[in-house]
């Protein structure tokens, strides 16, 4: 059990942040509390669990996804057990005005962004030869364009405040390859390198960009691909 001799990295001010429900105690080395955070892709599995842990450090969060008969459930869940406001806006990534009008609605109703996490994805697979041209489009179109308009979107908000942190889920095939995958692995090469682009050019609006590169993680993104695949 946690005894409190532990300091969390980065921040003196940063205390262990905890919720109590119930007889379980649920605790978060960081304190986000008065912060607000943009999942997209929040309802997947790895932007559940992504919003899961901002609510438990105590961070507001506005749940960004293109499906949304399980985020309003989900959102309720947050704010009964963690104690946050939670707000959700059903869209797709790859409509830049719809983002650009949700970043606004999310800085007018929770007072700013502090953070983006980028957590949507798709996935086809298929030899390199025959892969369909429109699923190569639709992947990039989702993956990459979406994460850069995403970006985009709060962008100025964050330069305005002169501090904010995107973070990307790429993936370990943002770095090196295996078959099947030619456009998945294209786009997140291109996160990959879009995240360090954009992390050049944020450093002197005090924003920092980071990816985080998973490696096979059991969620419906790789259900989908079948069980011989998603072994890989
Ligand atoms: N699962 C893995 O093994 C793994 C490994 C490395 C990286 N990743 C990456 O992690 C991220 C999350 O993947 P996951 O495994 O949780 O997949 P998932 O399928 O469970 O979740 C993906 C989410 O993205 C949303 N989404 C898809 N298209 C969208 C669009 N156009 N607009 C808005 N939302 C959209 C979906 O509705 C879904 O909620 C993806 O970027 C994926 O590439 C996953």
């Amino acid at each position: 059990m946690y005894a409190g001799k532990l300091r969390p990295i980065g921040s003196r001010k940063r205390q262990h942040d905890h919720v109590t429900q119930g007889n379980k105690i649920k605790m978060s080395f960081l304190n986000l509390q008065n912060r607000t955070s943009i999942v997209t892709g929040a309802t997947g599995g790895i932007g559940r669990a992504i919003c899961e842990e901002l609510a438990k450090a105590g961070s507001d969060i506005a749940l960004f996804d293109i499906a949304d008969e399980k985020m309003e459930q989900f959102a309720r869940k947050l704010t009964g057990e963690f104690g946050i406001s939670t707000r959700v806006y059903k869209l797709d990534v790859r409509r830049s005005a719809d983002l650009r009008s949700r970043a606004w609605s999310v800085v007018d109703e929770f007072g700013g962004i502090d953070h983006l996490i980028n957590a949507h994805g798709v996935q086809f697979l298929s030899p390199f030869a025959e892969f369909p041209e429109d699923k190569w489009t639709f992947i990039h179109d989702v993956n990459l364009m979406g994460v850069f308009l995403a970006s985009k979107a709060v962008w100025p908000h964050m330069v305005k405040r002169k501090r904010g942190r995107i973070v990307n889920v790429a993936s370990v095939h943002g770095i090196v390859a295996s078959e099947l995958k030619s456009a998945y692995i294209a786009s997140k090469h291109g996160v990959v390198g879009l995240t360090r682009a954009t992390a050049l050019e944020g450093a002197e609006h005090g924003i920092t960009v980071n990816a985080v590169c998973p490696g096979a993680v059991l969620t419906d993104l790789v259900r989908q691909q079948g069980p011989q695949h998603a072994k890989r």
